[in-house]
């Protein structure tokens, strides 16, 4: 281990809401700074640490010792306030020039020589406009959403996954035993990742998420299919952000002026819309922060670990500015503003969802009844323009 030198000293903090594998970062992090010679720092309750008024706590090898399987953050974390850098999608907001500028002055008279920002689309755009106005940032993955683009995964996402299989595991016995139909709603803000994962990994035989348009009449026909075969109970899995018919999403409480809008509901919506179509009991369960708490499973703090290692590497190459990310079997590094540019969907034609589809899972669309072995990608394109039609599939599905 090298001599620590007094110079030589590392930020880190956890942005927005928490998942499992913060601690494995900071693990990570610290460990490896500390070989390095550096002192480490955190910085608490996310962005909110830095400035007015600053607090941090000294990490060392003791207070970081036991941490790696443990879920949260020892660091504490927010997702709302005055350094919100995004509240929907696309809406993207100033933060204050005068707070950005504390944050140098903070930084700078702190000796950090690198500030390492743990978080999700949000807090890594803070963490982009704290580069920009000249704050030496590298960045870290994570959400459970796995909606960050740039990388294969963010941690926190295959925690989620196992919590969200396992439930299905649990209502697919009661299900079956009450023959009900068992609608579960997960996480999944923008995107259905933790949906299609779960949904797959489970025995989902309904999964319904926001990049694939569904209806009701294909989801009860999906059920009354399954009964025709004998099977007198359905595992629905809908994410949170699942647009109904029509459009929209279903939230908790309006538009906030610092935070994201709370989304939450779409569960129990399609549960009693089943119920009265098909007048068979249909419950409804929602997962909610569960898929958030908890132990991180074996990849996640492997992925964590290694992020957290890698994102001290960059600062020791001073390539701020930058976030690492998994490109397997590599964990490497892109800027961060790529990572913010959009958020990662799932692609209705990639391979999970194909293999879905050829296991006669329903997205609630037409595809199940036309074709439930779908074309490629590839030959949906030439489909596309022999028909001089959108590329949308299922337009041309039916145009077939
Ligand atoms: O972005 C991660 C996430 O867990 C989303 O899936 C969810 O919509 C949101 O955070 C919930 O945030 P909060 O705990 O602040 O309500």
């Amino acid at each position: 281990m090298m001599e620590p030198d007094k110079r030589r000293r590392i930020g880190i903090l956890t942005g927005g809401g928490d998942c499992p594998g913060l601690n494995a970062v900071i693990r990570g992090s610290v460990k490896t700074a500390i070989n390095l010679g550096y002192e480490v720092l955190g910085f608490l309750k996310g962005f909110e640490g830095l400035v007015d008024p600053v607090a941090t706590m000294p990490l060392d090898l003791t207070n970081t010792f036991g941490i790696l399987n443990q879920g949260g953050t020892i660091l504490g974390s927010t997702n709302k306030g005055r350094f919100t850098a995004k509240v929907g999608l696309d809406e993207k907001r100033e933060i204050d020039v005068d707070l950005l500028a504390s944050v140098r002055k903070n930084v700078a008279e702190l000796e950090i020589d690198g500030l390492i920002c743990v978080g999700g689309d949000g807090s890594l755009s803070i963490a982009q406009a704290m580069f920009e106005a000249g704050i030496p940032v590298v960045g870290v993955p994570k959400t459970i959403d796995n909606d960050l683009r740039c990388t294969a995964f963010s941690f926190g996402f295959d925690s989620a996954v196992a919590c969200a299989a396992d439930a299905l595991d649990r209502l697919h016995t009661t299900a079956a035993s009450h023959e009900r139909i068992m609608v579960l709603e997960v996480m999944g803000r923008h995107t259905g990742w933790i949906a299609l994962h779960a949904g797959i990994s489970g025995g989902g035989d309904v999964i319904l998420i926001p990049e694939i348009d569904w209806t009701y009449e294909n989801v009860c026909a999906k059920i009354v299919q399954r009964r025709q075969m004998g099977k007198r109970f359905t595992l629905i899995v809908v994410a949170e952000g699942a647009h109904p018919p029509g459009g929209g999403v279903v939230t908790l409480d309006g538009a906030q002026k610092d935070r994201q809008i709370r989304l939450g509901g779409i569960g129990q919506v399609v549960a009693d819309e089943i119920q009265k179509r098909l007048n068979t009991e249909t419950r409804c369960v929602v997962l909610g922060h569960l898929q958030r708490g908890g132990s991180p499973t074996y990849f996640d703090r492997m992925l964590a670990t290694q992020y957290g290692v890698h994102a001290v590497r960059l600062i020791e190459e001073r390539r701020f500015g930058e976030m690492v990310c998994y490109d397997p079997p590599e964990i490497n590094s892109i800027p961060i503003r790529q990572a913010i540019d959009s958020i990662s969907t799932v692609d209705p034609f990639g391979s999970a969802v194909v293999a879905a589809r050829g296991l006669g899972v329903s997205f609630g669309d037409t595809a199940q009844f036309v074709n439930p072995f779908p074309e490629s990608r590839v030959q949906a394109a030439t489909h596309a323009e022999r028909f001089n039609a959108s590329a949308d599939y299922w337009a041309i599905l039916e145009l077939d």
